[in-house]
């Protein structure tokens, strides 16, 4: 049986990760330092073997990959503000722990790395939809970290002859997403905020539009990226999103209608390093592993405030 490694398995995606490996059988260690991550997150993950540690410590990364098949790479600090804020330890996490990460691995013969990608990595380029050919063009140190670190998988695997996968995540959404900090992905912050009756603060006018994806999507095509043929995946980056276009005023107002939130919605002056437009070609990820996102954005919605009524729920 195979054994799989996952990175940042108390976040947001990695633990969704870890309960889709579990429900098939599968055997599952984890790696995270608990930066962003949650220890609630791993309540429901029984029988994973755990190590609390940075991938910052290439003996952690040995540590961890030792008897490993593959690795889902999750862990990373995820925040673009955060990463305006101290680009330093965003570099120290992202590149460098990847980097520890990619030797260890690559020291202890596993077969794949699957690696969490950003659409930041595009920038603010007006062509849209995204493809993966277009020239990159990151502007916030969270976007150069996560770039970079896609440029060291391709290097392990043209130097190496490691089997190394990219796939590139437009805004993923759905339970166990944090909402709790001032660096949480939006709708997480919304669903929740917005239940309780508080204010939603939009950063610009609001028409800045994403691919919103939710997360089961993000799981299934990281589980068939992973066992893909290696001639249509290793070494390559793909996108993963909806193909759908949703405006923060869209959000918002089918928030309005899922939550029944009837007050007001505050507009603030724009981020520094968000970016006003994002929307993926995801034709290459069809094409590859089969990739077709089954949950549409309302579907997502409706499961994620789901989610965060059972949070609310059980902490009153
Ligand atoms: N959520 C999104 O919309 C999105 C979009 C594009 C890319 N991504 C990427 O997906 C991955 C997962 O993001 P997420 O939304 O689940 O974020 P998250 O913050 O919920 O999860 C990241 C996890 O990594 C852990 N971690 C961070 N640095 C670590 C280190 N040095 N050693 C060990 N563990 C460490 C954190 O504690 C956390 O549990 C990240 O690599 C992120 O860059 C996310």
């Amino acid at each position: 049986m195979a054994t799989y490694l996952i990175t940042g398995i108390a976040g947001f995606i990695g633990s969704n990760i870890a309960r889709a490996l579990l429900a098939r059988g599968e055997s599952v260690r984890g790696v995270d330092n608990f930066v962003t991550g949650k220890r609630a997150n791993l309540e429901d993950l029984p029988g994973i073997d755990f190590v609390e540690g940075t991938i910052e410590d290439p003996a952690v990364c040995a540590c961890v990959c030792k008897g490993i098949d593959y690795i889902f790479h999750e862990a990373a600090l995820a925040s673009v503000p955060r990463s305006v804020a101290d680009p330093v330890s965003t570099n120290a996490n992202n590149v460098t722990g990847t980097l520890n990460l990619l030797v260890a691995a690559r020291d202890a013969g596993v077969k794949r790395i699957v690696y969490a990608g950003s659409s930041s990595a595009y920038g603010d380029q007006p062509t849209l939809p995204k493809q993966e050919d277009m020239v990159p063009d990151p502007i916030s140190p969270y976007a150069v970290s996560k770039l970079t670190g896609e440029q060291y998988l391709r290097s392990f695997s043209r130097v190496y002859g490691m089997e190394t996968v990219t796939l590139r995540y437009f805004n993923v959404f759905g339970p166990h997403q944090d909402p709790s900090s001032q660096y949480s992905g939006v709708l997480a912050k919304f669903s929740l905020g917005m239940l309780e009756g508080r204010t939603p603060v939009i950063f610009g006018d609001g028409s800045q539009s994403r691919d919103f994806t939710f997360i089961e999507n993000v799981v299934e095509a990281n589980l068939a990226a992973m066992h893909a043929p290696a001639d249509k995946v290793s070494g390559k980056v793909f996108n993963v999103a909806t193909e759908q276009r949703i405006t923060l005023n869209d959000a918002v107002n089918i928030l309005r209608e899922l939550t029944g939130y009837t007050g007001p919605v505050e507009y603030a002056p724009p981020r520094t390093g968000d970016i006003a437009h994002s929307l993926a070609d995801i034709s290459r990820a069809r094409a590859a592993f089969g990739y077709a996102p089954k949950v549409d954005f309302h579907e997502g919605i409706r499961r994620t405030l789901n989610w965060y009524r059972g949070l609310t729920a059980a902490v009153r």
